[in-house]
């Protein structure tokens, strides 16, 4: 007897992205049958060449469009008839989202609305949500037995989270009122080969390589769960295939650290001096610690995270080393203009 693979035609949206590009990445490797057609605006941190490995795969497809773009959505849904979405576009830096919010509200709000819109007028068996654990707000340092379950309330803090709660708020209406199949997935912090080098990890790396300074914001005592990619990326293969209709799924490795131990580790494995820590002005309202209970996904879909940290930074790191026209090409351009404006007149404040 021949059984049939179900096969599927999965939108990808910020596919050029972190994120989105391992996602991709995994998927066309995961399930070769699938069809993967990659939406993305290609902003500041969309880069095509991050997905230059699979431009010539016959199942993969990539279109420059903005989610926001009501017409050309409803175009491709059209042409290609998606039975899943899986929307990671956003603009998710939070030190940007200080500085501009209203992009934020465009893409992360507005463009969520079209998407699903589209999704309602052309028929989906799943649209999937990509939010994170900042819906949540913080957690004290002070009480280390706090968890965000997925029945912690919203309580943002900056303009980023807040546009990521009012989407999962949309997403949750959408699901009520029209009965579009959703689910969503808040997960912690990731990790893992091409990070764009505004956030952490990234920026401490490739600033320890050139021996510059490491900005760490105020004392460095704040905490995030940090994941390796991949593993974010099982987790949402697993919700979209096995995930319950109208739930939120939590998604993190019980991986918290400081940063400041973690500008450390980055130091240590490249060989170089603690001494270009750099203790810089805080972020305005800085989150201070981020912490995911994960057993929702872990008892009803059989996830847990397989990358330990100390693995998981060794192969990032390596990743970078071995990748370094990646990073250098984007650190050379644009990205200049950004660092200066958010870390050239950044007052240095003495702590050890
Ligand atoms: P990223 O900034 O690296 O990538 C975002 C991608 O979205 C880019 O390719 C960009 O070009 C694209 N994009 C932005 N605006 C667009 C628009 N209007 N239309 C189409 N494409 C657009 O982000 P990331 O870190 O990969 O995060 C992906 C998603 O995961 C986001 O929704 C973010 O909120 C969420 N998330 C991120 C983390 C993390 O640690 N990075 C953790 C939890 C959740
Ligand atoms: O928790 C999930 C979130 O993680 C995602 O939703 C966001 O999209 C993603 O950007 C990330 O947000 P953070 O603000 O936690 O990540 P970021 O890498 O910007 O900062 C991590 C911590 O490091 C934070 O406490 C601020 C601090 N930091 C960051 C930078 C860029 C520094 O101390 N110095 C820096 O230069």
């Amino acid at each position: 007897m021949i059984t049939y693979l179900p096969t599927y035609n999965i939108f990808v949206t910020g596919g050029a992205g972190f994120i989105g590009s391992n996602f991709i990445f995994y998927m066309l490797d995961k399930h070769p049958e699938y069809r993967i057609v990659c939406i993305d605006k290609l902003t500041y941190a969309g880069n095509l060449s991050t997905l230059a490995a699979v431009m010539d795969n016959p199942n993969f497809r990539f279109c420059k469009v903005d989610i926001c773009d009501r017409k050309a959505v409803y175009e491709l849904f059209e042409e290609e008839h998606p039975d899943i979405v899986v929307n990671f576009a956003a603009e998710s830096h939070v030190d940007r989202s200080i500085e501009n919010p209203e992009v934020f509200l465009d893409t992360n709000i507005k463009g969520t609305a079209v998407m699903m819109d589209a999704c309602r007028k052309y028929g989906i068996q799943r649209y999937h949500q990509v939010s994170t654990d900042e819906v949540y707000g913080d957690l004290p340092l002070d009480r280390p037995d706090l968890f965000f379950t997925e029945e912690t309330p919203i309580h943002t803090s900056s303009p980023y989270s807040s546009s990521k709660a009012a989407a999962d708020l949309l997403v949750l209406a959408y699901h009520r009122t029209y009965g579009l199949p959703v689910t969503i997935s808040r997960c912690s912090n990731n990790y893992g080969p091409y990070h764009f080098p505004e956030k952490l990890i990234p920026l401490m790396i490739a600033n320890a390589l050139a021996d510059k300074p490491l900005p760490v914001y105020g004392e460095g005592l704040n905490v995030r769960d940090w994941l390796y990619v991949e593993d974010h990326c099982k987790a949402i293969d697993l919700i979209i295939h096995k995930g319950r209709v109208g739930e939120v799924y939590n998604v993190g490795g019980h991986n918290e650290k400081t940063n400041i131990e973690i500008v450390k580790i980055i130091c240590k494995e490249l060989g170089k001096p603690e001494s270009l820590i750099t203790h810089v002005e805080d972020r305005k309202g800085h989150d201070m610690r981020y912490a995911i209970d994960p057993e929702k996904i872990s008892s009803e879909l059989g996830w847990y995270p397989e990358t330990r940290f100390e693995d998981g930074i060794k192969k990032t790191i390596k990743w970078y080393l071995e990748n370094r026209q990646w990073w250098e090409t984007i650190i050379s351009g644009e990205y200049q203009k950004y660092y200066e404006k958010m870390y050239g007149d950044r007052e240095q404040i003495n702590k050890k």
